[in-house]
């Protein structure tokens, strides 16, 4: 069985991945990635009521919708697949790997108008599952971790081959990170795709409005059996470990303002690991709806919460309010 965790050359295949190996603290135009919700629908366009600026596009829209953030220097974005129709679901999440998938067409086009954009795609089951899970079912309603693990595999690899840069499985399994790296090398992949693990993830309720906009809330159950529970700090090192032990090229902790301590242990254990942290929709819509409200103005609060992070420890920070924040850094305006 192959080290992976001792192979280093996905790590620095494209510009964006090399600025963040340098793991630097600061706010720049690669700090902040951009997830976007790519429509299997490709005429769709539509507001996503829950997470307020944000839509779920199809793409014929997707160049005009990322423009603006284009403009004022985006680097990198985090493509989430959405189905139109839940006819299109299956147990297994066939399309997770297969054509009807939204996210390959969007690669291509991605590829082809911005080159150097670094395109990181989240890969789950539970967009593409009839039940909403992140995995497989065994025939008592558990997750077959196994299964699902090639199942997420699968996926990765069918995003890889349209030319992902970064593929980020979400769903916070035993083994899934091993199961993809394995895949790429019997590809000759390994060398050009990087694995972003979303290895600190919590079972939280600041994913609300996400499962909105995904279209992805599970049916029945949740997701605690795969996720971690909030007060365990413990477990969620144990992650990180199992993960770079798998060989992830990049560590995640999400969500973001109720985490930092997680944040900042990873970070004195790993500090040699590009650390993500995902400031989720929950957090998101938070600071939006406080700040419409007028209890405080959200370019500040964004920046301090922002500015928390950077200080526990984390060099990229994924969020909604990325074309915000691209400008703020265009204007020179962070106070
Ligand atoms: C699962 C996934 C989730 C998010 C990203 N990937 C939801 C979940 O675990 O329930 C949440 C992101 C957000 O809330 O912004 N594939």
């Amino acid at each position: 069985m192959s080290n992976f965790s001792h192979q280093l050359h996905s790590s620095y295949g494209h510009p964006v991945l090399r600025h963040w190996a340098a793991n630097i603290n600061a706010f720049s135009t690669y700090t902040f990635v951009y997830p976007v919700f790519i429509s299997d629908n490709p005429d769709a366009n539509e507001e996503i009521a829950s997470l307020p600026g944000q839509r779920r596009i199809g793409t014929q829209h997707l160049l005009e919708y990322l423009a603006p953030a284009i403009a004022a220097g985006l680097k990198s974005v985090l493509l989430f697949g959405v189905l139109s129709g839940s006819e299109k679901k299956d147990s297994i999440g066939s399309l997770a790997s297969q054509p009807g998938n939204p996210i390959p067409p969007a690669i291509e086009l991605l590829r082809q108008a911005h080159p150097n954009l670094l395109i990181a795609c989240d890969v789950c089951l539970c967009a593409y599952t009839s039940h909403g899970h992140c995995g497989v079912l065994d025939s008592d309603g558990r997750i077959d971790s196994a299964f699902s693990a090639r199942r997420i595999a699968d996926s990765a690899i069918y995003y890889a081959k349209a030319g992902a840069h970064v593929v980020a499985p979400s769903d916070m399994m035993d083994g899934r990170v091993r199961e993809i790296k394995e895949a790429l090398q019997d590809r000759s992949l390994l060398d050009r795709v990087a694995v972003l693990s979303y290895a600190c993830k919590f079972a939280s309720a600041f994913y609300g409005p996400f499962r909105d906009a995904a279209q992805s809330a599970p049916s029945f159950g949740d997701r605690s059996r795969y996720q971690l529970p909030p007060r365990s700090a413990a477990l969620a090192i144990r992650a990180a470990e199992r993960d770079v032990d798998e060989g992830a090229d990049m560590l995640m902790v999400k969500p973001g303002t109720a985490y930092l301590d997680i944040v900042s242990q990873v970070h004195q254990k790993f500090p040699n690991h590009p650390l993500a942290i995902y400031h989720v929709s929950g957090e998101f819509a938070m600071l939006w709806h406080g700040a419409k409200a007028g209890a405080f103005d959200f370019k500040r609060i964004s920046l301090e919460v922002f500015g928390s992070m950077l200080r526990a420890g984390a060099n990229i920070i994924i969020s909604y309010a990325t074309p915000m924040a691209l400008e703020w850094i265009r204007e020179d305006s962070l106070v």
